[in-house]
């Protein structure tokens, strides 16, 4: 099964597709998490990419598109995948067409209220990526991560400056993704105003 988590800034969908690619067996291809893990690792990448991301910017399409190309050729996606964070834009869209048969695009959607309540408590583990939050889920130990004991860090992209800026470009040129797989009859809409688990029941009800 070929996914997209289309949705914007905060919707939940790295926290949905980290519950919902163990249960379908196929890996989570998140290209904010790979451009984080770039930028983490000081990489000629994220060097390049660092002080756009911070701003809320997007990374360039050609860099993204041979980015998902190329990890869409190894073993574990043959399978299957869950694209997270890509496309972004109409270019990326047609362009994935090229290389991949996407089977189904889960939409998420939230208010912007949403939105920024969660992206404001959001914490992320340094070292798993694991998206926690300091009120709707908390770490047991406050800056420890539970699952693997690393520190845990507010994005450099959360700042309510970037954040604004995100949405921004969310709805101006990642939006009108929604009207384009709705065209090809492979878009699923998620109410992701909910809690984790009764959004991931809805999303188990979809298989
Ligand atoms: P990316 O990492 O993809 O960021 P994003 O799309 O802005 O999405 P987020 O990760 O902020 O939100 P999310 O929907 O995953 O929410 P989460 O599950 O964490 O991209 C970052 C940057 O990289 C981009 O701005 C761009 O610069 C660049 N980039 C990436 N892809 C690109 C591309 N294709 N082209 C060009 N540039 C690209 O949840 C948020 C918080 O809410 C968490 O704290 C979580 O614990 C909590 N939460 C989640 N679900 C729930 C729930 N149901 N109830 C309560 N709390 C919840
Ligand atoms: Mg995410």
């Amino acid at each position: 099964m070929n996914l997209v988590f289309l949705g914007p800034p905060g919707a939940g969908k790295g926290t949905l597709a980290g519950l919902a690619a163990p249960y379908l067996n196929i890996p989570h291809i998140s290209t904010g998490a790979i451009f984080r893990k770039a930028i983490a690792a000081g990489t000629q990448l994220g060097i390049r990419i660092k002080a756009n991301i911070d701003a809320g910017g997007l990374v360039d399409d050609p860099t993204t598109i041979k980015l998902v190309s190329e990890r869409l050729t190894l073993d574990d996606a043959k399978k299957g995948y869950i694209l997270d964070g890509f496309p972004r834009d109409i270019v990326q869209a047609k362009a994935l067409d090229t290389f991949s048969k996407v089977d189904k695009v889960i939409d998420f959607d939230i208010d912007d209220d949403g939105v920024l309540a969660r992206l404001a408590g959001r914490r992320v583990c340094r070292k798993c990526g694991f998206n926690w939050h300091i009120t709707f889920n908390p770490p047991k130990i406050a800056n420890i991560c539970d699952k693997c004991g690393g520190e845990v860090y507010i994005r450099d992209d959360d700042k309510k400056e970037s954040v604004k800026k995100r949405l921004e470009v969310y709805r101006k040129v990642t939006a009108p993704l929604i009207a384009y797989y709705r065209g090809k009859g492979i878009l699923v809409n998620i109410d992701s105003r909910g809690g984790i688990e009764p959004i991931f029941a809805a999303f188990k009800r979809i298989f």
